[in-house]
């Protein structure tokens, strides 16, 4: 294709005094800009509703981040309708030309890194890190399908036989619904909908509520790219009145849905059943939750165990799909980790994400603190808490939406606390006798999503290379911050159905196969 290898976008270098003096600058100027009106974005326009949703800061809910319009089933309506009418265009426009979109999408957001880390600090809490290696991760998507397509956009030979020439090659679905969740704001919405629109698909995008403003910058990234009009189509809208209204919808092809297992389900449910006029069957790519767990062995090297522990479990509060939410120890180092483990966990400070000092900040709304206080309470009634550390209260006076940083052990394999995802800081410890016992442990959920063991045994670590049946399992590694490629992304079970994100099969999810065979 001419372009350089693939290679990720690097890890933000806070020695450098260049990138520590951008991040408060940029936080900054996107503060005294924020509290605007964000609109749709329907075929090339922008539109207004009545209905609105005020977007706030998690730290600090009176601090509007903006106030964003609302699709209702009509603007979903036109969406699906200019989605469908750019279809036939950009189906035919070559994978190259298409390719070339997504690495102008990758140049505007390499051209505005720190102020869209910035947003994402404001929007969601995340952390100056957190938020860089999200907007990296975006960048890292743009630039792996660009060349996965190209790679998949000439057609193949096909057998040898004399007498034909059989040749295999892809075309666009159709029109894609790109349903996303907020805790990945950039890069997982970044990743859906440069697939599809790569692929070929003009794509409706409905962001997360709670990181509607940093899903409105698709609208900026996909205009500085070129694309044609309806070929992006920005939706934010609230779920329970237009999400099933465009899962249903007939003209719609495939539905790239990234959350959690209930909507997750619930689309596959609704996408099997062919409405009046529809054409196609569905295809509902949904990547879902997880209960994660990490093993520690008895022979484990505690000083990176502990950190790595705590990374997964804590990091942007514990609202990853990948975190860790249960630690296996065994018995014969039990003590020796846990008392290690909570006193690095008593030692983080928290506060918000804005000051790089703060290692946990808020979680991202109301609904979601009312949610992991909730599982604080079943903690307390299934386990015993070793570790409640509340904000400081000159941070909790304000109104933000902080929660305890929740460590319990006493967990058993059947509690709640073992079985259900949490999705925010709650950790709990289990004890396993043997290895047997930890990967009996380890794989006794629903989901499938991620998992991590600290061994020092090469036997161990081969066993659970085997047995521990995750979709993404590190090995002296923490469960969380998959790179695009090197750890392409996704589990099995109630953990999603779909290959994997920033893999090699994931574009295909996205095409029609033809194969067209002449007599020669
Ligand atoms: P969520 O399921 O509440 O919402 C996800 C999206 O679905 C949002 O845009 C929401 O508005 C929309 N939605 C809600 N009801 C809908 C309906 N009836 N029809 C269509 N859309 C509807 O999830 P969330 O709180 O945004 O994100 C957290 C969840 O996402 C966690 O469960 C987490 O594990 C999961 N997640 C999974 C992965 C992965 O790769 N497997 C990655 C990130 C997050
Ligand atoms: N890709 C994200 C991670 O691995 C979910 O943490």
């Amino acid at each position: 294709s001419g372009l350089p290898r693939f290679n990720n976008h690097p890890v933000v270098d806070f020695t450098l005094e260049a990138e520590r003096n951008a991040f408060p600058k940029s936080i900054a100027k996107v503060r005294a800009a924020a509290g605007g009106r964000v609109p749709l974005f329907i075929n090339g326009q922008e539109v207004v509703t009545d209905d609105t949703l005020d977007s706030y800061n998690p730290a600090d809910p009176t601090e509007i981040i903006g106030t964003v319009c609302q699709a209702g089933t009509d603007e979903v309506a036109r969406a699906v309708e200019a989605a469908s009418e750019a279809y036939l265009a950009w189906r035919d426009v070559t994978p190259e030309e298409r390719a070339e979109a997504l690495l102008k999408a990758s140049r505007y957001l390499q051209d505005n890194i720190h102020d869209l880390c910035a947003l994402q600090v404001l929007e969601v809490g995340k952390q100056w890190d957190q938020a860089h290696a999200d907007v990296g991760e975006a960048i890292d998507f743009l630039e792996y399908y660009a060349r996965e397509m190209i790679r998949l956009g000439s057609p193949r030979r096909m057998g040898h036989a004399p007498g034909e020439m059989s040749h295999l090659f892809y075309q666009g679905k159709g029109v894609a619904a790109v349903i996303a969740p907020w805790n990945f704001p950039l890069a997982i919405s970044v990743g859906m909908v440069s697939a599809a629109i790569v692929s070929g698909c003009p794509v409706v995008y409905k962001p997360a509520g709670p990181s509607s403003c940093v899903g409105g910058k698709l609208v900026d990234m996909w205009k500085a790219a070129g694309l044609p009009d309806g070929v992006f189509n920005f939706c934010p809208g609230r779920g329970s009145v237009m999400g099933d209204h465009l899962v249903d919808h007939p003209s719609v092809s495939v539905i790239a849905f990234t959350g959690s297992m209930e909507v997750g389900l619930r689309i596959q449910e609704r996408a099997a059943v062919v409405q009046p006029g529809q054409q196609q069957c569905k295809r509902v790519i949904a990547e879902m939750g997880g209960k994660n767990a990490t093993i520690i062995d008895d022979d484990a090297d505690l000083d990176e165990a502990v950190l790595g522990v705590l990374y997964a479990a804590f990091g942007f509060q514990g609202q990853k799909c990948s975190a860790c939410s249960r630690v296996i120890v065994l018995d014969s180092i039990y003590d020796r980790f846990v008392e290690r483990l909570t006193e690095a966990a008593q030692s983080v400070k928290l506060g918000p994400a804005e000051d790089p000092a703060n290692y946990m900040g808020p979680v991202v709304d109301k609904a979601a603190q009312e949610n992991v206080l909730r599982y604080v309470g079943i903690a307390e009634k299934e386990g015993r808490v070793l570790v409640k550390r509340k904000a400081p209260s000159e941070f909790t006076s304000k109104g933000g939406c902080y929660v305890p940083l929740t460590i319990v052990e006493n967990i058993t394999k059947d509690d709640r606390l073992a079985q259900e995802e949490v999705f925010g800081p709650v950790l709990s410890v289990m004890r396993a006798k043997d290895m047997d016992e930890a990967l009996d442990i380890a794989n006794s959920t629903r989901f499938a999503l991620t998992g991590a063991i600290y061994s020092r045994s090469p036997k161990h670590l081969e066993r659970a290379y085997r047995e521990f049946r995750v979709g993404n399992l590190y090995l002296n590694k923490p469960s969380v911050g998959a790179l695009v490629e090197r750890h392409a992304f996704g589990g099995f079970k109630m953990s999603g159905v779909g290959s994997k994100s920033g893999g090699p099969d994931y574009l295909l999810q996205f095409l029609d196969p033809r194969l067209v065979c002449e007599n020669t």
